[in-house]
């Protein structure tokens, strides 16, 4: 059973062109002028791109005394509605439980997943047997990517010795470190001091999470992924401090990439002082939100390159659970959701108001994505022989940002009356058609783990200069005699 997509015009990275596309077996087979297939999609009007890869999500997530609600299915199912076909999720290690245990239990949750997903692994603690597992993971398992969370002290949190073994380790096998930065330490000082003066409510949260805390940490994990020898990847990136960091890494040449969040690039701080508790609290992530200055500075990273991918950092809580903040900000679950919405959100302020191209929508969603996780070109692209994740992108579509009819299984949306144009008319995963002209037809279980290989191009350059960098003892003649 072979389907083409006809009359549409494709849009990659780095191309744009009519021509329709032929899928066979969950691949994409043939790329030409009228195409012939079992079944016919209508892509009149349309572009015809690679489907979006969500690099950061956190589906049933154990967090803060509760789990996040939306789990592989919903997530998912969410993902492929807005037009995202792949999602990169999380597996977090309690402390002192080896990493396979803990992605045995993201093995489990992932079986309903209505799209192909991967893992990065989370190093939440350090000893002899992170280090051991850390080779099975990357060489057994097909994960080249470990989190570092230098934020959430007493919990996820890292410290600096801990951060430069395992950036040394990830170096010697390939793989990439990414981090959460921000100064746990002075986050956790700075809380203290707001609630003991009184300060308990959700604005206070982003009173204690000022950039300075992310610039700080941004910088600090580059100098000691450099010293390591390691990229470096640096998730939600919100502010000017932490691009400025990232932006002169990248101009010194070192290999950091930075990951915006559709939240950070189109909601601002201005939500934490809403009057309604609600309101306010169901917007409480980390980093939080930032003022427009920081919000112009993350487009500009898009536009220029220094800003490599924009994710959601999905991880949606329902009002009930962020209640259990009520009285202190600091019990409030960190996180929001934005799985549905990445795809139209970037595009209606992204490319139609001119501050990024198509191609480079398609570059920021989906394709450096793949590459900087190293699954291009079977993601990410609308090349031959890829699989056939794609979305059949409507400009013209418009609709405005509502709960009520969501695919995300909690009570709000933090984009709610946001009003959208650019949807998709059609989201395939493999070839199957998941959303049909804005019904959902999703299969939960269609969903496969996607292994992912070390040693990428980027982990290669780095482990050949550092070969040839490395500290060497001097050869020397003529060397005086001991106690002469
Ligand atoms: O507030 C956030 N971002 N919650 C999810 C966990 C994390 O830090 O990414
Ligand atoms: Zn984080
Ligand atoms: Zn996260
Ligand atoms: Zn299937």
């Amino acid at each position: 059973m072979s389907t083409v997509i006809k009359n549409g015009t494709i849009v990659t990275a780095d191309l744009t062109y009519k021509s329709d596309v032929l899928i066979e077996g969950g691949k994409i087979v043939q790329i030409g002028e009228n195409l012939k297939g079992d079944k016919e999609l209508d892509a009149t009007g349309c572009y015809v791109m690679p489907g979006g890869i969500d690099p950061h999500t956190h589906l049933e997530m154990p967090f803060m005394g509760t789990y996040s609600s939306d789990d592989f299915e919903s997530g998912t199912r969410a993902g492929l509605a807005g037009g995202t076909t792949m999602v990169v999720d999380f597996a977090l290690p309690n402390q002192g439980e080896s990493l396979l245990d803990a992605l045995k239990r993201w093995d489990n949750k992932s079986t309903r997943a209505n799209c192909d997903y991967s893992f990065h692994m989370a190093v939440t603690w350090w000893g002899e047997q992170v280090w051991d597992d850390m080779d099975e993971v990357v060489n057994k398992r097909g994960i080249n990517t470990f989190k570092h969370f230098l934020a959430y002290k007493g919990a996820l949190m890292v410290n600096d010795d801990e951060l430069f073994h395992s950036f040394t380790r990830c170096a010697d096998l390939g793989a990439t470190p990414m981090v959460h930065a921000e100064n746990g330490d002075v986050v956790a000082e700075l809380s203290a001091r707001l609630l003991a003066d009184g300060n308990n409510g959700p604005e206070a949260h982003a009173y204690s999470r000022p950039p300075q805390v992310e610039g700080e940490a941004t910088n600090r994990a580059i100098m000691i992924a450099d010293m390591a020898g390691a990229p470096l990847y640096v998730v939600h990136t919100s502010c000017e401090d932490s691009h400025e960091a990232i932006r002169r890494a990248r101009m010194q040449g070192k290999r950091v990439w930075g990951e915006p969040l559709i939240q950070h690039l189109t909601l601002d701080e201005s939500e934490y002082f809403n009057k309604d508790w609600d309101h306010a609290a169901r917007r409480v992530m980390s980093p939080p939100f930032r003022n427009k200055q920081h919000q112009d500075s993350l487009w500009a990273g898009l536009s220029s390159g220094s800003l490599s991918v924009v994710a959601t950092d999905h991880c949606a809580f329902t009002t009930e659970q962020k209640r259990s903040g009520v009285g202190d900000f600091t019990k409030i679950p960190n996180g929001t959701g934005g799985l549905e919405d990445r795809m139209p959100m970037l595009w209606t302020h992204g490319v139609n108001t001119g501050r990024i191209t198509m191609n480079e929508f398609v570059a920021v969603t989906s394709t450096n994505v793949a590459k900087i996780m190293n699954c291009y070109p079977q993601k990410g692209a609308v090349l031959v022989g890829a699989d056939a994740d794609l979305v059949v992108w409507d400009p013209e579509k418009e609709k405005t940002i509502a709960a009520e009819g969501q695919q995300s299984s909690i009570d709000y949306n933090v984009f709610e009356g946001k009003h959208v144009k650019g949807l998709p008319r059609f989201t395939l995963t493999r070839g199957q058609v998941a959303v049909h002209d804005g019904e959902i037809r999703c299969e939960e279980g269609h969903g496969k783990f996607v292994a992912r290989e070390p040693n990428a191009t980027v982990n290669r350059a780095l482990t050949q200069w550092k070969d040839l960098t490395q500290p060497r003892p001097v050869e020397r003649s003529g060397i005086p005699a001991t106690g002469v």
